[in-house]
């Protein structure tokens, strides 16, 4: 285990940033977690959030001992902490994880998606820079990359590529924000570039129902729509043509291979001042996951289909219906860049923290398990 540190994460309640509180945790170190509060307290949300994680197997008890929950806004001039709390925290930090993010994709909530993304980077650079060591761990997106159509390395940030929305565009604009504050030697960085996080490899488990989740979950309401007026439990046939591209991929990557990945990276000081991708080496094909997901659904007759497709036979109802449940992610269907991780794997080599092939077993259980989870809330 690495010596127990003073770990600041911001961003707790969310998909990563719980999974990464409970490693830190599980690891023996001190975690300060910044969080917002709502209906509940931060606090409340944040242990609610890691009961979950944890899969109520009871270890979580004897590890809320080291947390600390703070509550507070990245999107706030000193995070919307006192300055007593603020210096405190400051000089107890032994590095920053920077997890929070808005993760809309909505052209509508472009000014929020900037306050929160860069806005908060700013923020949390300010904070970074007062503490002894200035380490920072920054999470940001292999989709940084945008709409390029070739190879991505992991030292490329802005290469003027344009962007499928203002995410995109945001979280590339922090990383540049993040690289100045290095060069500057006002943070000691480094970023970790997750691609479409999905649920445990071993399980299938998932806590939070993003990305992928979405479409599933959008399939899923529709054929529930159709079951309860049909009143059968059969395979259905369900003419639904979505646009996308039969050659593209999808990069999914196992939430555990991206927590392990990122912390064995960051506990390595020659990772400070480098990114790395925390994507799959292998893609998986359109073609794959989609019949997977369907089977699993229990439907056949859904096609991915080019936009010309639809001036020769207009769009359906149910079709419109659907894209637009699901017009934001229709963007990751058309295709996406590739994403070289060289840096990754060759800073994982030697441990056993390796990405797994999402094979049809794979897809199968995670969907399964989703499926499952939906079945038993309705
Ligand atoms: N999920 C993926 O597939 C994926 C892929 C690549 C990269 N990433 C990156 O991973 C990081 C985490 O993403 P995620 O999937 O965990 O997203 P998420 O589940 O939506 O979590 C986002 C987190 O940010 C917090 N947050 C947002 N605005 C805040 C504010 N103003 N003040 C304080 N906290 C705020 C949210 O708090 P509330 O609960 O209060 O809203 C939540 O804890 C992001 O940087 C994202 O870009 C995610």
């Amino acid at each position: 285990m690495p010596a127990s540190k003073s770990v600041f994460v911001t961003g707790a309640t969310g998909f990563v940033g719980s999974h990464l509180t409970f490693r830190l945790l599980e690891q023996g170190h001190r975690v300060h977690a910044l969080a917002r509060g709502s209906k509940s307290s931060a606090r409340e949300r944040v242990h609610e959030v890691l009961h979950e994680v944890s899969g109520s197997d009871g270890s979580l008890g004897a590890l809320l001992s080291r947390l600390e929950v703070m509550e507070g806004d990245i999107s706030q001039p000193g995070l919307g902490l006192s300055d007593d709390v603020y210096g405190k925290t400051v000089s107890l930090t032994d590095e920053v994880w920077h997890c929070a993010a808005s993760l809309s994709f909505a052209e509508d909530d472009r000014e929020e998606i900037f306050r929160t993304n860069v806005g908060s980077t700013k923020n949390i650079l300010q904070f970074v820079a007062r503490t002894p060591s200035r380490r920072l761990q920054h999470v940001s997106t292999a989709y940084v990359a945008g709409n390029r159509p070739d190879v991505a390395m992991e030292s490329d940030i802005d290469v003027g590529q344009s962007f499928k929305n203002p995410y995109e565009e945001s979280k590339c604009r922090s990383e540049l924000l993040v690289a100045d504050a290095h060069r500057r030697g006002i943070a000691r960085a480094s970023v970790h570039r997750p691609s479409i996080v999905i649920g445990d490899s071993k399980t299938g488990r998932v806590t939070h129902f993003h990305g992928v989740y979405a479409f599933i979950r959008g399939l899923w309401s529709s054929l529930e729509r159709i079951r309860r007026r049909s009143a059968t439990r059969e395979v259905i046939h369900l003419p639904l043509r979505v646009l996308g591209s039969k050659s593209g991929t999808l990069n999914f990557v196992p939430i555990d291979y991206v927590i392990d990945g990122m912390l064995h990276i960051a506990s390595d000081d020659s990772s400070v001042g480098h990114t790395y991708h925390l994507s799959n080496p292998q893609p998986t094909p359109n073609m794959l996951w989609l019949p997977h997901i369907c089977r699993v659904l229990g439907v056949e007759g859904i096609d991915l289909v080019e936009s010309s497709q639809f001036a020769e036979h207009p769009i359906t109802k149910m079709e419109m219906l659907f894209q637009k449940q699901m017009s934001f992610y229709y963007q990751y269907l058309q295709g996406e860049p590739q994403f070289d991780c060289r840096h990754a794997l060759e800073a994982l080599m030697g441990t056993a923290i390796r990405c797994p092939s999402v094979t049809i077993p794979f897809i199968e259980k995670m969907t399964g398990w989703y499926v499952d989870y939906l079945n038993r809330r309705q």
